[in-house]
């Protein structure tokens, strides 16, 4: 395993749309390890295939605060959603940026996985969120086209909350 270069906005691969995996082969199994390798060195939440220059529909998610809740997602597709949410979004291609973003409360999302397998997944809150954000890197779309207002530097935000917790202790 090996830990692969994150593509940051701007490059082009970021806006192709990434083309259907048709086979599991020991190499596509080798990039999986690899984007969750990348994915958890760069404590992310998600990855996608163009965001390591490898332009296949495949993405990884890990949402849980132990990171140890791995999935791999091979040509997903989302088949149905639900409600709205609007929330913080950050990008590993866009480091240090955050802003808000609505999406889907719920969506079920098709894959198949390592084993070739097909799954149905239903996912909710923020994993909704993660699926919707990394399935748009799959089509060549990073979540700025949809920040509402405007996107923020980590730091204000870190500034901010502080600012929130000193109101709450007056
Ligand atoms: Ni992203």
């Amino acid at each position: 395993m090996a830990l692969r270069n994150i593509r940051k906005q701007g490059e082009e691969i970021l806006t192709k749309r990434a083309k259907e995996i048709h086979e599991i082969t020991p190499r596509i199994r080798d990039l999986a390890a690899d984007m969750l390798e990348t994915m958890y060195d760069a404590e992310g939440v998600g990855l996608a295939g163009p965001q390591v220059g490898i332009l296949k529909r495949i993405v990884v998610i890990d949402i849980s605060e132990e990171r140890n809740e791995p999935i791999v997602m091979i040509n997903p597709v989302i088949t149905a959603s639900e409600g709205s949410q609007t929330g913080w979004e950050g990008c590993l291609s866009v480091p240090g940026k955050s802003g808000q973003v609505t999406r889907p409360e719920k969506v079920t999302a098709t894959y198949t996985d390592l084993e070739g397998d097909t799954y149905e997944m239903e996912a909710e809150g923020f994993l909704a969120r993660a699926v919707c954000h990394e399935l748009d890197h799959l089509d060549g779309h990073l979540y700025v086209e949809k920040v509402e207002g405007r996107l923020y530097d980590n730091s204000e935000l870190q500034k901010e909350s502080e600012e929130d917790e000193d109101a709450r202790e007056k």
